[in-house]
């Protein structure tokens, strides 16, 4: 087989057999497939996209490139959630302890940041210590002490996804529906758990932009999922502006850590609770959803999830010290300029362009501008004003931290992202619908 010639019949938007997806998929992991010309297939399919059996054949090609995870030793119910990506989002890293302490069982593997989207294992890895690359059997020993554990991808599950995504992430190709669905259903399948939550993030701060798009991506995800004999179900959730204060690495562990503490933001604690309500249900521990996260709620105000977050943290070697010590955002983040950006009107806050300050916050070192770069878990953004809050002349509305030497041009960045404006905007809706 020719990759030119499969390379030109994407390009004219013609349909791809098993074979001719196998033979990319395979072709890339295992190196005989240049860099450059796996670009272009990918910038094929963004433009002509897939069809709903190609992008099943490509999310088996992509399970296939590795090992499937058996987790028949864990007993219970085993539980996965996973999001389409967006800016300060960091529902997971709740989401699983809080699961984990009704007796769920959380095996999760993340990706790292992609795009202007920041990754959960970006995350993990800003506290001094955590492992995020570990055997299957100790994966698996974590889940039977703690309930849950979260790793990266090893190079031996789902190679092929690894490999494409760090490609997608440099080459502009990231916001594709049949990449997205691929690449986030490969993972989920192989790595073998009984149910799936999805948060297909929706909005200027997500890969899906309008509800429909991210209709259709959640759809056909939900639909690998039945195919793979999967419990699954699909939120689709307001990205139009960050979720909660926070955006970066080290930085959102801090929000976690206040959330679990008790006194997390808002719209954080209300997807934490949609989703882990959502798992519960799939396990049957509830028959309705709104006594779930009635429960969850409740739970949310225990320091049950923040234990089973310490255990877990601790079972991966992370230090604890970050956990317990009740440090201030100042003493976390080890950065050398610290720059505050004012309003220069009074009125109220609008975050207009999440996705810029997603790539702002890639701009201060908080993620890639290229595949090996590394990351400043230091780096990041606290918003002082969310979108409806009151703002007065001279206000903070956000804080810049990085190690960078920073220039006017990132002044001016941040301050394209948000406005100020006079009537104060109306409050949007988190969730948008849930298919299941
Ligand atoms: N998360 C993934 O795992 N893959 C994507 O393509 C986007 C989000």
């Amino acid at each position: 087989m020719d990759i030119l010639a499969l390379i030109n019949k994407k390009k004219y938007g013609q349909e791809l057999t098993r074979e001719e997806i196998n033979f990319i998929v395979e072709g890339y992991t295992s190196g005989s497939i240049p860099d450059y010309q796996m670009s272009a297939f990918l910038m094929a399919i963004y433009f002509q996209t897939m069809s709903i059996s190609e992008i099943l054949i490509l999310t088996e090609a992509m399970i296939n490139s590795g090992e499937i995870y058996d987790l028949s030793s864990i007993s219970g119910f085993k539980v996965d959630k996973h999001s389409s990506g967006g800016v300060g989002d960091k529902v997971s890293l709740i989401y699983a302890p809080l699961v984990a302490s009704f007796g769920l069982k959380v095996a999760k593997m993340s990706g790292r940041g992609l795009g202007q989207t920041g990754g959960t294992i970006d995350k993990l890895e800003s506290i001094p210590g955590f492992k995020v690359e570990i055997p299957f059997s100790e994966f698996v020993k974590i889940i039977n002490q703690t309930n849950l554990s979260i790793m990266s991808q090893t190079d031996n599950i789902v190679p092929a996804d690894k490999k494409i995504y760090a490609l997608r992430d440099v080459t502009a190709t990231v916001d594709s529906l049949p990449l997205v669905a691929a690449s986030v259903m490969c993972k989920k399948i192989a790595t073998g758990s009984d149910g799936i939550i999805l948060d297909v993030k929706c909005g200027n701060g997500a890969f899906m932009k309008t509800i429909s798009e991210a209709r259709k991506l959640a759809q056909i995800m939900v639909e690998l999922g039945i195919k793979f004999n999967k419990k699954i179900a699909a939120e689709i959730t307001n990205m139009s502006e960050p979720l909660g204060r926070t955006i970066g690495n080290a930085i959102e562990i801090y929000e976690v850590l206040q959330a679990l503490k008790g006194t997390g933001p808002a719209d954080l604690n209300y997807i934490v609770c949609e989703s882990a309500a959502l798992s519960l249900c799939q396990a049957g521990l509830f028959s309705d959803l709104a006594t779930a996260v009635t429960a969850c709620q409740a739970k949310m105000q225990t320091e049950e999830p923040l234990n089973y977050f310490r255990a877990f943290i601790k079972a991966q070697g992370g230090d604890l010290n970050f956990i317990d010590n009740d440090l201030p955002l100042k003493d976390i983040l080890k950065v050398k300029n610290i720059i505050e950006i004012k309003a220069t009107q009074a009125g109220y806050m609008e975050i207009i362009d999440t996705t810029e300050l997603g790539l702002l916050a890639v701009r201060l070192g908080a993620g890639r501008a290229t595949k090996n770069e590394e990351i400043d878990y230091h780096a990041g953004i606290y918003l002082n004003k969310k979108t409806g809050e009151n703002v007065a002349v001279g206000d903070v509305v956000m804080t810049l931290y990085t190690n960078r030497y920073i220039t006017e041009p990132v002044y001016k960045w941040a301050e394209r992202t948000f406005k100020i404006v006079t009537v104060k905007p109306r409050e949007q809706k988190l969730i948008y619908e849930i298919i299941q």
